[in-house]
């Protein structure tokens, strides 16, 4: 195997150059294209962040309002796409039926699948950030068994996303201010992670000169998994077994400290992160603001400062430097606004998005570009010799 090394995880090795996103682990920054997480999260909207990841500047005015323009005309889907929707079992994961739709956008759009033509790629770019919200919103109607919405484009793209969502045909449905911006935040935040998991396979599959399309459907699988995206309503579920009596809070945590059947504290510890996640923050922050205006009082929430207190205090914490990520708090938001805990992910993957795109397209500018190829140290048999199946 020559002088191929070892690294289980990829832990030490940067597969590319990118000067998208910023992290420093260690100090707990992040920042897209040099501006600190904090003051977009405080300043900005997700459309506005989209563009500065996509293409590497704040728009101007008349920028932002062609680039919204743009987003606004693409949000409907074809009526077959819907079929498609319709023929999935109703119990699917949302996840699923995300991933499997945008795949499927590569048959209804096929004039938008050049890995080369800036213009196709400026299309696939736009329909899929007008349309996944569509899906999303369609997959969730579809799990209630509920009739689904027109997109009503004159409403921002979050605004529209809820009354999607939760909205009924012939009904007016008023888009709460306050929900409609705490969640075009939560969008911010989960906007670019730079190289996790989904972003690395969304540029592994381009690698290969796959569309964007099918490189961002593998990175929808990718972050459904509970170690990753996932995470989020895997923290809900195990905030509900505690409450339910499985266990208490520290019977729980001495699980967890004795790695018992591999029970994590979801929620908890980054590959990156070695200090609190400054988004994890913003999150904790916006959640007291927002239970406080919506009036809700959830004991799952003191559940979490429970486990939360007890973890910043523990040695088995402290030593691993494990600290709240992301998704500690973001699903008590979701539930506070509506979301059941399986559109937790969907939730994600809706903000993911505009860093999938920026990282795919990234890639494809690079002339350093080469197809993403792992090698391996292989442990299996020296040669032997076949033996035929009567003889064995
Ligand atoms: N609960 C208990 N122990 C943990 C946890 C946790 N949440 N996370 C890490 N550890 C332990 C781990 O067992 C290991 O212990 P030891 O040194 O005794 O073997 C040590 O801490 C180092 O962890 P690791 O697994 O080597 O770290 P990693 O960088 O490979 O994994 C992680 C990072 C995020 C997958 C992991 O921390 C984890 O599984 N967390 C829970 C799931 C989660 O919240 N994921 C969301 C991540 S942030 C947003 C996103 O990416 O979607």
């Amino acid at each position: 195997t020559g002088n191929v090394t070892l690294d289980v995880g990829y832990v030490n090795t940067a597969s590319c150059q990118s000067a998208i996103t910023y992290i420093d682990g260690g100090a707990g920054i992040l920042r897209y294209r040099g501006y600190p997480i904090e003051q977009l999260a405080k300043g900005s909207t997700f459309l506005e962040v989209s563009y500065l990841l996509i293409y590497g500047e704040l728009p101007t005015t008349q920028q932002l309002e062609e680039f919204t323009g743009k987003v606004q005309r693409h949000t409907m889907l074809q009526e077959d796409l819907k079929n498609l929707l319709s023929a999935f079992p109703r119990d699917a994961h949302p996840m699923s039926v995300l991933s499997a739709a945008v795949s499927a956008l590569g048959t209804f759009y096929q004039d938008s699948l050049s890995i080369t033509d800036k213009d196709q790629i400026e299309l696939s770019t736009i329909r899929l950030l007008a349309k996944l919200p569509t899906i999303a919103a369609y997959a969730y109607k579809k799990s209630e068994g509920q009739p689904l919405l027109y997109p009503d484009n004159s409403l921002g793209l979050v605004e529209n996303f809820l009354r999607l969502t939760f909205g009924f045909p012939a009904e007016k449905y008023d888009v709460d201010p306050v929900m409609a911006k705490a969640l075009d935040q939560l969008f911010i935040l989960h906007a670019d992670h730079e190289q996790n998991c989904s972003a690395s396979t969304v540029r592994l599959v381009g690698s290969a000169h796959a569309n964007l399309f099918a490189s961002v459907s593998a990175g929808i699988h990718a972050l459904s998994g509970p170690l990753h995206g996932g995470a989020n309503s895997a923290v809900l579920d195990m905030l509900g077994e505690i409450q339910r009596g499985d266990d208490s809070v520290e019977t729980f945590m001495k699980k967890v400290k004795n790695k018992e059947d591999g029970v994590k504290l979801m929620g908890f510890g980054h590959r990156v992160y070695k200090n609190y996640d400054p988004r994890a923050a913003i999150v904790k922050q916006t959640m007291d603001e927002l239970l406080k205006k919506l009036g809700v009082n959830d004991p799952l929430l003191d559940i979490a400062l429970q486990l939360e207190e007890i973890a910043l205090k523990d040695d088995y914490f402290v030593e691993r430097k494990l600290y709240p990520n992301v998704d500690f708090y973001t699903g008590l938001i979701y539930k506070a606004m509506g979301f059941p805990t399986r559109m937790f992910t969907v939730l994600f993957a809706i903000g993911r998005l505009p860093g999938w795109v920026a990282q795919w397209r990234e890639m494809m500018e690079d002339p350093a570009t080469k197809i993403g190829r792992p090698r391996q140290i292989y442990i299996g048999e020296t040669e032997r010799q076949f033996v035929p199946l009567d003889k064995r």
